[in-house]
């Protein structure tokens, strides 16, 4: 018996990095998992592996995000759980100085990262209300914390997945739905490894408590106990995951 048998959990941008180390852990924990990914390749092959399914879904697009998520009731009758994963990032946004970030780099930035999460949310949330119970882990990161140079509006987008915790806590709390952001350090995927060089990586680790690299598989206990019943009384709440670089 698995800890999410019975579980239906959508984890936006399933496919990639930590969005699919999120999906093979939940499955190997009996959740039915569906992989909600832009990017369809990676998103068929994870769904497959795993016995999921994969939904093409633009998390920026509000017709995109309802189509997923009636995908998701169609095939497996249930939405317990999401995982706002999906998101531009450090990888693919060039650092630069914050009075020369493109306007319209900016607002695809918050499309995606913001108004993505609210959009996800809100088309899951008449599901998860149907069963008064459900769960939403927003990631942000500890980059909001910390206050990161050179990348102002990813910074500002995983400040307002912390905003959007807390005030989506308070409204749907009544619904038996829990509202929770987790904020890792800088994850070895293949992505980061692709796109930092090995000293920048190194530095990281000096700068950390539990002194070495921080992996996808640090980030899921901590997710899937914040999708379980164990957790349950936790909401508006952000747990800071970076092997104590910083404390929160
Ligand atoms: N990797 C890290 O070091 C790190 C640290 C802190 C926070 N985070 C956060 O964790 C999350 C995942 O990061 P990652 O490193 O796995 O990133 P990644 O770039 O490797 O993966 C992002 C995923 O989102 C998908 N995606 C992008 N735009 C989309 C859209 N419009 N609709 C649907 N899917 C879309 C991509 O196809 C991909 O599967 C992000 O929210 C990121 O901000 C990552």
């Amino acid at each position: 018996m698995g800890e999410f048998d019975g579980r239906v959990v959508v984890v936006t941008g399933g496919g990639l990095g930590l969005g699919e180390a999120f999906s093979r852990g939940f499955a190997a924990a009996g959740a039915q998992v569906v992989v909600a990914d832009i990017a369809d390749e990676a998103a068929n092959q994870v769904a497959e592996e795993i016995n999921g399914l994969a939904v093409h879904t633009d998390v920026s697009d509000e017709s995109s995000t309802k189509a997923m998520a009636q995908a998701a009731h169609e095939k497996f009758g249930r939405i317990d759980i999401l995982i706002n994963n999906a998101a531009l990032w450090t990888a693919i946004l060039p650092m630069k100085p914050w009075d020369e970030i493109p306007v319209e780099e900016w607002d695809r930035v918050m499309a995606v990262n913001v108004k993505g999460y609210f959009l996800a949310a809100r088309a899951v949330f008449p599901y998860m209300k149907e069963n008064k119970w459900g769960r939403i882990i927003n990631l942000s990161s500890n980059t909001a914390l910390h206050g990161v140079p050179g990348i102002l509006h990813y910074v500002t987008s995983k400040g307002a997945a912390i905003g959007l915790t807390r005030a989506l806590a308070r409204e749907i709390g009544s619904e038996g739905i829990t509202v929770n952001a987790i904020t890792p350090g800088l994850t070895s995927t293949e992505g980061v490894k692709a796109h930092y060089s090995n000293e920048m990586l190194e530095s990281r680790i000096t700068a950390r408590s539990v002194q070495r690299q921080q992996q996808p598989e640090d980030l899921v206990g901590t997710v899937m106990f914040l999708a379980s019943d164990r957790a349950e009384f936790i909401t508006g709440q952000t747990v800071n995951i970076d092997g104590g670089q910083l404390m929160h």
